[in-house]
């Protein structure tokens, strides 16, 4: 295995001989030496390569290390008299890997905004904010499991491909292999699957399933929504982790999400230091503060009808009308958060009326046991709920939702054997790496954002 960087620049000792492979930031030609940035995505900072003019005299290949060009340098750590860093490379062996034209290469030294680099997402890769965004994403994945494996949370893997609408939004990309040249109506018996087939918006009902097996499980995939919504929040494919939990009820469930927020949080605080450091001076002055907030204070509750008198005294002119029975929009949902309780907030008991079948009814008749997590300057970042347990209610719920049962038999299939009462939530991950990073818009957040007329790399 190669050294990185990271390691060199938190452990190297001067005097010690490394080689460095990664790509060209920037050179610096002076008179004795000429400087090179290297950075092989370990760390924020690259390496600070300096190359003496007696080895570049003999290494015709200096020319090309220009900006982007990858390569390869070999040599004795020094102590560095710059002010930037400790320690650098002096280099006495250099091998250029691959050059990169610099008449053409996009990502010069300049600044460039987020809209031109989504433009070139094969690249962007290499700049300072996609690669702190990357490893922070990475962390929080690595959080999230341990959080759940250290609690005996069974890791489980839900089906892409499913033939049933989980949210009864209607939201869902058919996968089909039909001939779609051919006129008239399409006959799904004739498809790949023997019937119409969708990709998945979420992975519960089957996450259910293995929770009336395990007792406490987990899914973490990707999940994908052919929701028309244009917006930094959303995107047509995203990663959701789902815990489900088997004899909980809505209690243990928002217990769960802050406890597992809390942890994610510390965790990545722990473990990212610069990448968060980064955030904090470049992107948003706030991020340090929400995360050690996050890490550490109790999150506020309210019920929804609680939630709707506070806004209806709020006094504020909303954009959107405020009334019991109307789903809260996302401004109605920051204002509880970021001015209201001026933490993350767990919004619970919303009317049965605006959310999915699944959710168990309340003793009122007019509720149902849900719970969202709202932060501030997201929103919606967890939505949840305790499941319906009960055969009659359920299939009951099923219909005046105007869904169409029959796709749903397993389901009502486990509320016939063993049932429990269960509940469970679903984070939506990009909305997590959002918050913790401070970041503006969700497609910078994930590697190759799909968003409405948008599939590129
Ligand atoms: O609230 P949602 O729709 O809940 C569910 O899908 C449940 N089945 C979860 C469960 O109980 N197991 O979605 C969960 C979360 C939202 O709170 C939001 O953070 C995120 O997924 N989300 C999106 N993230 C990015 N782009 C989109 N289009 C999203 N839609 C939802
Ligand atoms: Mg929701």
């Amino acid at each position: 295995m190669q050294q990185r960087i990271k390691d060199i620049l938190h452990q190297g000792q001067v005097g010690d001989r490394v080689t460095v492979k990664g790509w060209v930031r920037t050179k610096r030609e002076l008179k004795e030496c000429t400087f090179v940035n290297v950075n092989d995505g370990s760390t924020l900072a690259g390496l600070q390569v300096v190359i003496p003019n007696t080895v570049a005299a003999a290494t015709p290949a200096i020319k090309d290390l220009t900006t982007g060009a990858a390569a390869e340098f070999s040599g004795e750590l020094v102590r560095s008299p710059g002010k930037n860093q400790t320690i650098e490379l002096h280099a006495q062996q250099i091998h250029l890997w691959g050059g990169a034209d610099p008449e053409t290469y996009p990502l010069q030294k300049k600044r460039h905004s987020f809209e031109f680099l989504r433009t070139i997402g094969h690249l962007r890769p290499r700049t300072n904010t996609l690669g702190a965004v990357m490893r922070v994403r990475n962390a929080c994945a690595t959080a999230i499991h341990q959080f759940f494996q250290e609690r005996g949370f069974l890791w489980v893997h839900t089906p892409i491909i499913t033939a049933s609408d989980c949210e009864g939004a209607g939201e869902l990309f058919t996968v089909t292999t039909l001939d779609f040249t051919s006129e008239g109506n399409i006959d799904f018996s004739q498809d790949f699957f023997g019937r119409r087939a969708y990709l998945t918006v979420s992975g519960q009902l089957e996450a259910e399933i293995m929770a009336t097996a395990f007792t406490n499980v987990y899914t973490f995939g990707p999940t994908f929504r052919a929701e028309n919504s244009n917006t930094s929040r959303h995107l047509a494919e995203f990663w959701m982790v789902e815990p489900e939990m088997a004899f909980c009820d809505l209690m243990g469930d928002m217990e769960l999400a802050e406890t597992f927020l809390q942890f994610v949080f510390r965790y990545v605080l722990d473990h990212c230091p610069e990448d968060m450091a980064f955030f904090q001076e470049r992107i948003d002055h706030s991020v340090m503060a929400t995360a050690e907030q996050m890490a550490s204070q109790p999150f506020a509750r309210l019920s929804y009808t609680e939630a709707i008198q506070v806004l209806e005294k709020s006094g504020r002119a909303f954009e959107f009308p405020v009334a019991w029975g109307l789903d809260l929009q996302s401004e109605h949902e920051r204002y509880l958060a970021e001015e209201y309780c001026q933490r993350p907030v767990i919004v619970y008991d919303y009317p049965a009326a605006i959310k999915a079948f699944y959710m168990r009814l309340n003793e009122d008749g007019k509720t149902v046991a849900a719970m969202d997590v709202l932060a501030p300057k997201i929103g919606e970042i967890i939505g949840g709920s305790q499941r319906e347990e009960r055969f009659d209610v359920l299939q009951e719920r099923i219909l005046t939702q105007g869904l169409d049962p029959a796709p749903y038999w397993w389901y009502l299939d486990l509320r016939r054997y063993g049932s429990v009462p269960h509940a469970g939530f679903g984070l939506g991950f990009e909305r997590l790496v959002q918050f913790m990073t401070g970041m503006d818009n969700i497609r910078d957040v994930i590697p190759f954002p799909r968003t409405p007329g948008n599939a590129e790399f």
